[in-house]
């Protein structure tokens, strides 16, 4: 499977994506973090490609420009085959955010996804001081169907951090434990289809 759209290529994800995730750029903000490369040992980045793939329950995904370099990757996870469903995540390399990357890939990536696979709904969570990506699944129709409190990924945060001061409101400190406020998200195939026509026409 290959999906091709104007600027890019979106194929089954390989162990050299991966390696190759190592050639990423670092956010600066604090709050992203957990969405840098963390790896650099062959060791490591084959150990993190397992555990994302092991499963046929996951599916993950290479976007790469149409000079075949690595710009991002994006995966459905928890995949139920009742209910044709599942679960969006995505990471653009950090020096290829903010140019509509992430945008003309998912527009061409849920095409495939409810047209193609078949699929009829698609959930999404997303931390509420992502302000980017939520403008970026706003965009594409996707809907606020929950709102709560999860456990921080990045413990180790300097909470003295302008960016984090700046976005402290979506933060709760319970002692020594940091929290976070999420949206749970939801995008059906006739949400999409809807808001597709709409941009066409
Ligand atoms: C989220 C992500 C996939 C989006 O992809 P992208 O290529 O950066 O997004 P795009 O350039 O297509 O669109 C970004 C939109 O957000 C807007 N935006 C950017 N920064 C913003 C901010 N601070 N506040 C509000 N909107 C913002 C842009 O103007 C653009 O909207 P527009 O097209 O209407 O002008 C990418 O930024 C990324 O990988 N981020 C780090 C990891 C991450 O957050 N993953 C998602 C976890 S749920």
């Amino acid at each position: 499977m290959v999906i091709n759209s104007k600027r890019l290529i979106i194929a089954p994800l390989r162990i050299e994506d991966a390696y190759e995730m190592r050639t990423w750029g670092l956010h600066d903000n604090p709050l992203f973090e957990d969405y840098n490369f963390p790896f650099e040992r062959d060791e490591e980045v084959k150990k993190w490609f397992r555990y994302k793939t092991f499963t046929i329950k996951n599916k993950y995904y290479s976007v790469k420009d149409k000079n075949n370099k690595l710009v991002g990757y994006l995966g459905i996870k928890n995949r139920s085959f009742i209910r044709k469903s599942s679960f969006l995540g995505i990471v653009f390399d950090p020096n290829n955010i903010n140019k509509g990357f992430g945008t003309e890939s998912l527009v061409a990536f849920l095409d495939y996804y409810f047209n193609r696979l078949r699929m009829k709904v698609i959930y999404l969570e997303v931390a509420e001081f992502n302000h980017r990506a939520l403008k970026v699944y706003e965009k594409l129709g996707f809907k606020k169907i929950g709102y709560y409190l999860d456990y921080f990924p990045f413990q180790e945060i300097d909470v003295t951090h302008k960016d984090f001061i700046e976005a402290k409101s979506y933060f709760v400190i319970d002692g020594e434990k940091i929290y976070n406020y999420i949206y749970k998200m939801k995008l059906d195939k006739e949400g999409f289809l809807t808001l597709r026509k709409g941009d066409e026409g």
